[in-house]
């Protein structure tokens, strides 16, 4: 693998880590987000995504590897549901994902090469309280990112999919309940890049967290609400 990196995503929380990890290991970063980084980038927006990976093709030439950490969070119960928060979360998340991916996986898969990174969330394996926004969008990239790795069998081009767990964050810090398992962002990125690095499929941690929610895949759906009953 050519050791350049796109992160999309990478002006703070755990896409600046990862960053920063990947510099430290020696290869080259291209940072992007819509605040700040060597390409600006809106993944929310058709014009801006298509505009940045073109302009990255004629700064920096082919996709090698691509990581998008770029992502939006919040808290919603179907108490208060906000269609537009719903549509926001899934405008960034999930069409976001696909905007990169329509942007920079036919170029990867003309060349047979490259590596395309999602990052998820153990949010998308069960519906929980109040991600009623958040959640499915997260559910929807790990199926997304799964289709088209059946897809491309037999190609060389190679589709990771991150899951973390809690991560301290500014994402995070505005969250006002228990986050259990929680690991620092500089913690999240040397297990991401270690992932990268072994060219694994799925990248989910930290373990306690990633034990939890496989096992809570095979909690039945009748049983599933009664967990989070109150008192
Ligand atoms: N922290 C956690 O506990 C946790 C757990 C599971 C999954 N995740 C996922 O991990 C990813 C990173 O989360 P984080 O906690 O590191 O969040 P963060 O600190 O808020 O960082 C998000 C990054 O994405 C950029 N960004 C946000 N919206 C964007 C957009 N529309 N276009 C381009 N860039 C955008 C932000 O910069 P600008 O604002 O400047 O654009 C920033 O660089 C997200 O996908 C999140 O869902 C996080």
């Amino acid at each position: 693998m050519n050791r350049k990196a796109w992160i999309i995503g990478a002006s703070s929380g755990i896409g600046a880590a990862v960053a920063d990890e990947l510099q430290s290991k020696g290869w080259q970063v291209i940072r992007s987000s819509r605040s700040k980084g060597d390409l600006l980038i809106d993944i929310a927006d058709d014009h801006s995504v298509e505009k940045a990976a073109s302009e990255y093709q004629e700064k920096y030439g082919e996709f090698d590897l691509v990581l998008v950490m770029a992502g939006f969070w919040q808290r919603m119960s179907v108490q208060k549901f906000d269609l537009d928060v719903f549509k926001q979360h899934n405008n960034t998340n999930m069409v976001g994902l696909a905007r990169c991916v329509a942007a920079v996986l036919p170029k990867m898969i003309a060349k047979n090469s490259g590596t395309f990174v999602g990052v998820s969330s153990v949010a998308g394996f069960r519906g929980m309280p109040g991600s009623s926004g958040y959640g499915p969008s997260k559910a929807g990239q790990l199926n997304f990112l799964e289709s088209i790795r059946t897809d491309l069998v037999g190609s060389k081009v190679l589709i990771q999919t991150v899951s973390p767990g809690f991560v301290k964050t500014p994402m995070t810090d505005v969250n006002e309940f228990k986050m259990p398992f929680i690991i620092s962002a500089e913690q999240a990125a040397k297990t991401i890049v270690k992932g990268i690095e072994k060219r694994k499929i799925e990248i989910i941690f930290p373990l306690p967290m990633a034990i939890t929610m496989k096992l809570a895949r095979l909690v039945p759906l009748s049983i599933w609400p009664k967990l989070f009953k109150k008192g």
